[in-house]
């Protein structure tokens, strides 16, 4: 899946890395290379020869603990050595090696690193799209990532929107991990399971869309404190925001806006009634607030998600962007873009990094970051669950993220 991500991509757009959050394609491709290596072939491989030493460094992202140099990420965009052609030789080095350790009997360590090392590749392959999204966006040629209009397009008329109750109680979250069967996987921060009491409260049955927020921009929302928490308004002052991220003027469109999208660009008419994408948390929670609503908290937005199927409008659909919803009951939980909560990332109580150099995955990001839910038009399908906790600063706009009202 991640070559085929990359398959169209030249070698030089995969040198771009247009904004702090983003990393290169070619950076993205070698990294979780460089994950299997360091974390299971090094370790458990007996004999094994790694591709180059100094890649051993060079392509850490963030792990101190492995003792060595980190290089700077805004770097990444430095390394056109290796070149492309010697990063996938790297990845067919450790493919080849990855086969000959799991043709054997291997430890359950071994198995739980090769499953930890999936799902990570999974995460960078929707940050190669949200990234390269970013990068083509930077080019003042603006071009498609894929020209191709979306296989399966349907032309459907938008679910009214409505609310869906849910009475007071308790309830569990959390994944119910079996640390018998080393196959049984989630991340480390979904863990552990336990009980919350909830309030009585109602969801809405799908995301906001693209005409209920431009609603929102025409009544002057991005010019009233009062809408804001403080540090959202001093980052619409900061960065000027009036609409959200890939929104661009368009005298020609009746809405006056067309859309950037890795299909190119759209005239937002054509959008309108598919969910709005690519808001900060800032922006939800006005628009919530502007409503006369709030956020689902990460607890409820669980509660409701806990038994429902994984599908929806997600990567293997091969859309790229947000799709209306049609369906009758709660739609769009999974897929379409990740749905900002109310809740802060922190560890759950009792919460336990993995032993050793892989702790440093997930808990020590617990600070400053807001939960999201639900995945995107990017993620690929066999990696969320309802449990599944993505995080992200509240300022940030370049992922797929969007808004689930609640009240
Ligand atoms: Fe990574």
């Amino acid at each position: 899946m991640t070559t085929d991500l990359a398959a169209g991509v030249s070698a030089e757009d995969q040198m771009v890395q247009s904004c702090p959050e983003a990393s290169p394609m070619k950076w993205h491709q070698a990294h979780t290379t460089w994950f299997f290596e360091t974390f299971v072939l090094r370790p458990f491989l007996e004999d094994y020869r790694p591709f180059r030493e100094e890649f051993r460094w060079l392509f850490n992202s963030y792990y101190n603990s492995l003792g060595e140099e980190v290089p700077e990420k805004k770097l990444r965009a430095a390394l056109s050595r290796p070149s492309l052609v010697e990063v996938l030789a790297f990845r067919a080095h450790v493919d080849e090696a990855m086969e000959k350790l799991l043709g054997g009997h291997i430890p359950d360590d071994a198995a739980r690193r090769t499953i930890l090392g999936l799902n990570h590749e999974q995460q960078h392959q929707e940050l190669m799209l949200t990234d390269i999204k970013h990068a083509f966006f930077s080019n003042p040629l603006r071009p498609a990532y894929d020209a191709a209009p979306s296989a399966g397009a349907r032309d459907v008329s938008l679910s009214e929107f409505t609310w869906h109750r849910f009475h007071e109680g308790l309830t569990e979250i959390g994944y119910p991990i079996d640390p018998t069967n080393c196959l049984d996987f989630c991340f480390d921060n979904e863990t552990p399971r336990h009980k919350v009491y909830l309030k009585p409260f109602r969801i809405a049955n799908r995301a906001v869309t693209c005409r209920e927020y431009l609603g929102f921009m025409s009544d002057d929302a991005y010019a009233r404190p009062e809408l804001w928490l403080s540090d959202g308004w001093e980052e619409v002052k900061k960065q000027a925001w009036r609409a959200p991220l890939y929104w661009e003027r368009d005298a020609t469109d009746s809405s006056g806006w067309r859309i950037f999208t890795l299909r190119g660009w759209h005239p937002l008419s054509a959008l309108l009634d598919t969910p709005v994408c690519h808001v900060s948390f800032f922006e939800a929670d006005a628009f919530a607030r502007w409503r006369g609503c709030r956020l689902p908290t990460e607890a409820e937005w669980e509660h409701v998600a806990t038994g429902r199927a994984i599908h929806g409008n997600l990567l293997d659909t091969r859309r790229l962007n947000s799709a209306v919803a049609s369906g009758d009951g709660l739609d769009q939980l999974f897929g379409d873009c990740w749905e900002w909560t109310a809740s802060a990332y922190t560890g759950y109580p009792g919460y336990k990094p993995l032993p050793g150099a892989l702790g440093e995955y997930n808990g020590k990001f617990m600070s400053s970051q807001m939960i999201l839910r639900g995945g995107s038009c990017v993620t690929p399908a066999s990696h969320l669950r309802a449990t599944y906790r993505n995080f992200f600063q509240p300022a940030t706009r370049w992922q797929f993220t969007g808004i689930r009202l609640a009240a």
